[in-house]
């Protein structure tokens, strides 16, 4: 092109100035209303936040209602475990006070492999001291049982040693207390 070097520092300009002037427009339309007002995000993110129905309750808004089930859990190892980590979310089960869904129970197998989401050995992330671990089959051969039982033919999953404390007391290989 025959265009000068003077001409060509023109066209330079004026395009970066016509990007800027895009660019200052784009913003002012696309930024929503209320980014910046509290720092580099949208102020509304706050309240939207805010007003995301609550879906978990903690251990005691589950023992309003379950008196049988809180006397037992309170009483037994798992009494630091989360209802909901074995039943799923309050919001599914109770709306305004009041039961409005049913919550899964597991039965058999199910149970089982519910409860060797914390306690397989194969979980190497967590100590013997934080929380004890059983390998299978082995753990069902030291009890000389068939190896289809479910775990919860021994152990009370609500107060896991209850029934084996109870018949050590019985057998006399525990002191009472
Ligand atoms: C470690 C997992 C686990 C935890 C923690 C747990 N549950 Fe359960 N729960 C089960 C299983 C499995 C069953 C059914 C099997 C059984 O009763 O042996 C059950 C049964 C129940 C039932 C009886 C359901 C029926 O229709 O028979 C209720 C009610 C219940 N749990 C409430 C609670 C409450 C309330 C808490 C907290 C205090 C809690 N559970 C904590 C695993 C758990
Ligand atoms: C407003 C009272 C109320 C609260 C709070 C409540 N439940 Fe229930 N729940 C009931 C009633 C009523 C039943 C049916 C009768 C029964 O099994 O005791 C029930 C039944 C259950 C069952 C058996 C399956 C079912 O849905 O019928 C489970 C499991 C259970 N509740 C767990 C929980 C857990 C976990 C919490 C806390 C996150 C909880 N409940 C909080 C009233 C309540
Ligand atoms: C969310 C993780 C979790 C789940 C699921 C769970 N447990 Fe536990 N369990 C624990 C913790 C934590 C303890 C207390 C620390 C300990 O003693 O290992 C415990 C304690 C125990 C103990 C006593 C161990 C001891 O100290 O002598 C037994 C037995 C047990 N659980 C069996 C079960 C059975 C059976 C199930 C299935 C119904 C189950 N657990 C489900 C976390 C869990
Ligand atoms: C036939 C009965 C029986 C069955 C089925 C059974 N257990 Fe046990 N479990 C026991 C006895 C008995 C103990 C020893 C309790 C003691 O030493 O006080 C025990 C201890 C435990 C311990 C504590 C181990 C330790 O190092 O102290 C855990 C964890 C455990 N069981 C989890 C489970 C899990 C998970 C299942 C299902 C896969 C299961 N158990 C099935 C009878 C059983």
């Amino acid at each position: 092109m025959g265009l000068s070097y003077k001409m060509r520092l023109v066209l330079v300009c004026i395009s970066i100035f016509a990007m800027a002037g895009v660019g200052f427009l784009l913003k002012n339309l696309l930024l929503p209303d209320s980014f910046g007002v509290y720092g580099h995000f949208r102020a509304d993110a706050i309240d939207e936040a805010a007003e995301v129905p609550i879906r978990h309750g903690t251990n005691d808004s589950c023992f309003k209602c379950h008196g049988f089930e809180a006397k037992i859990h309170r009483a037994g190892l798992h009494r630091t475990i989360s209802c909901e980590f074995c039943h799923g979310s309050y919001a599914d089960h109770v709306v305004e006070g009041k039961k409005t869904g049913t919550l899964p129970v597991k039965t058999g197998e199910q149970i089982t492999t519910l409860c060797l989401r914390c306690h397989n050995t194969e979980i190497k992330a967590r100590s013997e001291q934080v929380i004890k671990t059983v390998a299978l089959p082995d753990h069902l051969r030291d009890q000389q049982v068939k190896l289809t039982h479910n775990c919860n033919q021994c152990h009370h999953v609500h107060a896991p040693l209850k029934y084996i404390n109870r018949a050590k007391q019985i057998t006399g290989l525990m002191e009472k207390g």
